[in-house]
């Protein structure tokens, strides 16, 4: 299936790993000109030049925190010197913080909206002009299935995560007079670091092998398993292309049937 976006460029955010990493890869499969954003430049700048030896495609790089107000402006001045426009942005900064509410103050609370609401409003402020000049721009923002149904002892990203869906459903028909789509993806459990860290420090508490925890969590999923991030990079690719052309303003489960609502 030709999804359409050779020699289109996009920018990931959060691509020196995980789902974002296997985004930039399955993007720069399909033709897609690719530039990659996370934190850590030499963490970056590794993942860019392994990018490039999978695809035999060049990738650029620049290090930006979300969190920090200068680094995304700086992150916006060298786009707008960089390329002329950009056609699709992917957000893959986020994470869950396992506390329950009464463990958590107001600053962990900030902390939490910054990491996974105010990062992703940000970046796409700061990308608003150059996808407006593709006159046909794609959004794509990793949310969490844990928005649609709510892990126990996660309440802060239960919550904005929450509020992702509510900024794409907004986003997607704000944002028609640009002729940009807005969606996002809702993963299950995916084996990324975010979720081995995690194994391994349950593990630890425990007393018990890594494998052990991945192995009780895997139960509670139909599919039996964790989700790979070039799974859920597979339906952000897709949404990224123009085989996507009619769905705007959703969020899409990749989740392998944890999540079950009905809607
Ligand atoms: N893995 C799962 O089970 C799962 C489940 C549900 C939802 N999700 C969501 O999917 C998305 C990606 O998750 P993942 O598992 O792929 O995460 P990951 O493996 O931890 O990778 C996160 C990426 O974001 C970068 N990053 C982290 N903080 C950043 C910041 N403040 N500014 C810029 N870049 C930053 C990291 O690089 P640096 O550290 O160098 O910055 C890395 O490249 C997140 O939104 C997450 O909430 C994941």
């Amino acid at each position: 299936m030709d999804l359409g976006i050779q020699r289109e460029t996009a920018l990931v955010v959060g691509a020196s790993e995980g789902i974002g990493y296997e985004s930039a890869k399955g993007l720069l499969e399909e033709g897609a000109d690719v530039l990659i954003c996370s934190r850590n430049p030499s963490k970056l700048e590794a993942a860019a030049r392994k990018l490039e030896s999978a695809t035999g495609r060049a990738v650029k790089w620049f290090a930006a925190d979300v969190t920090v107000v200068a680094e995304v402006d700086a992150l916006q001045q060298w786009l707008s010197k960089t390329v002329p426009s950009l056609h699709i942005l992917v957000t893959a900064v986020g994470g869950s913080r396992r506390a329950l509410f009464e463990e958590l103050d107001d600053q962990e609370w900030l902390e939490n909206y910054e990491f996974n609401v105010l990062g992703t409003v940000r970046i796409i402020r700061a990308t608003l002009p150059l996808l407006q000049k593709s006159a046909a721009g794609r959004i794509v923002i990793l949310g969490a299935a844990g928005a649609r149904m709510p892990y126990p002892n996660q309440v802060v990203s239960n919550v904005h995560k929450a509020g992702l869906i509510a900024l794409v459903k907004t986003l997607g028909a704000e944002f028609q007079k640009y002729k940009i789509r807005v969606n996002s993806v809702s993963p299950g459990r995916t084996l990324t670091s975010l979720w081995t860290t995690r194994a391994e420090q349950l593990a630890k508490d425990r007393g018990v092998a890594t494998e052990q925890i991945i192995h009780e969590f895997s139960e509670e999923i139909p599919m039996g398993r964790f989700g790979e991030p070039e799974e859920i990079a597979a339906m952000v690719v897709f949404l990224a292309s123009h085989k996507a052309s009619y769905v705007n303003c959703q969020s899409i489960l990749v989740d392998g049937g944890i999540a079950r609502g009905l809607i």
